[in-house]
């Protein structure tokens, strides 16, 4: 099959495409031929080798695919060859096969097409688990989303403002400010022209917001430690700064906070089941009524993976980027 690796660890043009054997499901996997692979920010700093992939997992970055199930390993139940189907990998989808767990495994939803599909999961299960799960954003509550019209923001305005919350983003540019505001963000602040705490603090009438999701790490952190209104949540998912912070922990106390956090790929299949099983019943629907749909900045052959990555780093992008394996 034909894949993309990481030849050595630097800049986009150490992609560089490669014919590699197909891989071959083991018990309780799926074998998918990829029509289409989603690119994330975490594969950018995995081409560093800053970010290897788990033990057992594929050394190929993607972190999801869409495609057709190919082949079942041993004691596969509730799939059948031909199925069409969108997963979380732990790594391994810049290539035409992927072999999965299965339970990252999920239908295609309906009306989406493979690309579309293709640039679900990985901010999906990551928001989820993050923002509900572990941060349990209620109806009614507010929500501040740094870098809102990355993968990981449009989704999360996405997915809080469908289930309730008012939703607060920040970003780079008037540009990206403007698509957040479209894809449902009540304010949205320019963090190279306004101050985001003070203005954040302002438009809750000084109370603060109930949960923070945060990509960004360094002097955001005491910051937005600042902004929480009591029995508030700050969930790091990143570090785009560093993740190094002082901050003042009587202020934890007296306003009751938490802060929490995760990473997603080193994850248990198990556990990513439990996180996919959610989402197929509290989120499926709402790609099939068509309220929430991934945002897809644009896509690239997956012989221009590099270009893709060059796209990414440059964060000129509102959205997903996506390789369209078929081309
Ligand atoms: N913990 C987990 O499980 C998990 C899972 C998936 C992703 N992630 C992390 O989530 C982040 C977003 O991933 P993604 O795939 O959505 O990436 P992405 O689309 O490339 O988005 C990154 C965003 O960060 C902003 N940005 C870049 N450098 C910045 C800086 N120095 N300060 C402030 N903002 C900056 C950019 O927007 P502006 O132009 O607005 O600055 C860009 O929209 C990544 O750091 C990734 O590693 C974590």
């Amino acid at each position: 099959m034909r894949v993309v690796e990481i030849s050595r660890f630097g800049p986009p043009d150490v992609l560089t495409l490669a014919e590699r054997p197909d891989p071959v499901p083991a018990a309780g996997e799926v074998l998918i031929d990829v029509d289409a692979a989603g690119v994330n920010r975490p594969d950018v700093i995995q081409r560093y080798g800053k970010y290897p992939p788990p033990p057992g997992a594929s050394d190929l970055p993607g972190l999801e695919v869409a495609g057709r199930i190919a082949a079942l390993g041993d004691g596969v139940t509730g799939w059948s060859i031909g199925d069409r189907v969108c997963a979380l990998l732990a790594g391994g989808g810049y290539a035409e096969r992927a072999a999965v767990p299965q339970e990252q495994v999920l239908p295609i939803p309906k009306g989406l097409t493979g690309i579309q599909a293709a640039a679900i999961p990985e901010t999906f299960f990551t928001v989820w688990t993050n923002v509900f799960q572990r941060g349990r954003l209620k109806a009614g509550e507010s929500i501040l989303i740094h870098g809102g019209t990355s993968g990981i923001g449009t989704t999360a305005i996405q997915l809080a403002r469908t289930f309730g919350a008012r939703v607060l983003t920040t970003a780079g540019s008037d540009e990206k400010c403007e698509a957040a505001r479209k894809l449902g963000a009540e304010h949205a602040f320019n963090y190279g022209t306004t101050d985001w705490a003070a203005e954040a603090k302002s438009v809750t009438s000084g109370r603060g917001v109930d949960v923070i999701l945060d990509i960004v790490g360094g002097e955001y952190i005491p910051r937005n430690v600042d902004l929480l209104a009591v029995e508030g949540r700050l969930l790091q998912i990143a570090f785009l700064k560093h993740a190094r912070a002082e901050i003042d922990f009587s202020i934890m106390m007296r306003k009751r906070a938490w802060i929490t956090g995760s990473t997603l790929r080193p994850r248990t299949p198990a556990e990513k089941g439990a996180i996919a099983r959610e989402l197929h019943q509290h989120v499926w629907p709402l790609f099939e009524q068509g309220v929430v749909a991934p945002v897809i900045h644009s896509t690239f052959p997956l012989a221009e993976a590099a270009q893709a990555h060059r796209v990414m780093e440059a964060s000129t992008h509102i959205g997903k980027l996506v390789l369209d394996i078929s081309r």
